[in-house]
């Protein structure tokens, strides 16, 4: 029953932020740029915009420039996650049909990963402890800033507890997952019986649910933002969008 229920919800959750994130992502794509807003100074070709982006999502650049305490947490828990994350892909693939050079990484990041769990946590009670220490910060906190914090840091914590206290059968953990990826319908591998287990699956449930609808759409969202993804080159070159072309071509008015 346990098991069947989980099933449903995995594949709910799942249908739910694919959708709900392929039209967040359309919706930011489409959304009019008229004006050219880069924050100068900025890179003025596209490949420099290339390495500015990648020095804002791979070193968080200019949260670096504006405050060192929240980059330090905010860094920790995230380079955390990702180990973390990583580390977790051995429960969703299935070795035959993964590259040995793949797998091979995969399995040397294991033990990185487990430690990772520490950073991760660590990060996000820092960020936690900013929203309630610092006054500026606490009056502009709304309850979700809060408990999506929250969320995340009892996601990590139940995965500490059965990574050092009670540990859960990974195996058929991963059977069960497979059986998911494989559509064998109301035919799952049953999941393990386990509390900290259910708490951390009930929790990642929904994450996902609420994913596209949340602040946690930061992710793909930096991508889209005309601040850091245009060419500071107005003088070089008129921006003409759409409606620009159409007054000046005359269909417009
Ligand atoms: C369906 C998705 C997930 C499953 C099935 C899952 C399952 C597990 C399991 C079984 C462990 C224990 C590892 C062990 O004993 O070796 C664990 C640990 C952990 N999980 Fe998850 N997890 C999932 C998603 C997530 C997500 C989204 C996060 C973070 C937001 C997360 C954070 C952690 C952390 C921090 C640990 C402890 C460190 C580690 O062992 O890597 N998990 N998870």
């Amino acid at each position: 029953m346990i098991t069947t229920i989980y099933a449903l919800a995995f594949y709910f959750a799942t249908i739910l932020l694919i959708v709900g994130l392929a039209y967040r992502i359309y919706e930011y794509a489409t959304v009019p740029a008229p004006l050219n807003i880069a924050t100068t100074p900025a890179p003025t070709t596209v490949p420099g915009v290339w390495l500015r982006m990648f020095r804002e999502v791979a070193l968080f650049e200019s949260l670096f420039k504006s405050n060192k305490w929240t980059w330090i947490f905010g860094y920790m828990f995230h380079v955390g996650l990702a180990l973390v994350l990583i580390r977790h892909l051995r429960y969703f693939l299935d070795p035959r049909y993964v590259p040995d050079l793949l797998w091979t990484g995969l399995e040397l990041v294991q033990p990185i990963g487990k430690y990772a769990g520490f950073a991760m946590i660590a990060g996000l009670v820092g960020l936690a402890l900013r929203r309630i220490l610092v006054n500026r910060v606490r009056y502009i906190s709304s309850p979700s800033d809060h408990l999506m914090l929250l969320l995340l840091i009892v996601i990590g914590i139940s995965g500490m507890v059965m990574q050092y206290i009670d540990r859960t059968d990974i195996i058929s953990l991963k059977n069960f997952f497979m059986s998911l990826a494989y559509f064998n319908l109301f035919d799952w591998q049953p999941l393990p019986d386990s509390l900290p287990l259910m708490v951390h699956l009930t929790l990642i449930l929904i994450l996902m649910i609420i994913f596209p609808f949340s602040k946690l759409l930061h992710a793909p969202g930096v991508f889209f933002s005309p601040t850091r993804n245009q060419v500071d080159n107005p003088r070089e070159k008129r921006r003409m969008v759409a409606w620009t072309r159409a007054i000046e071509s005359g269909s417009g008015k």
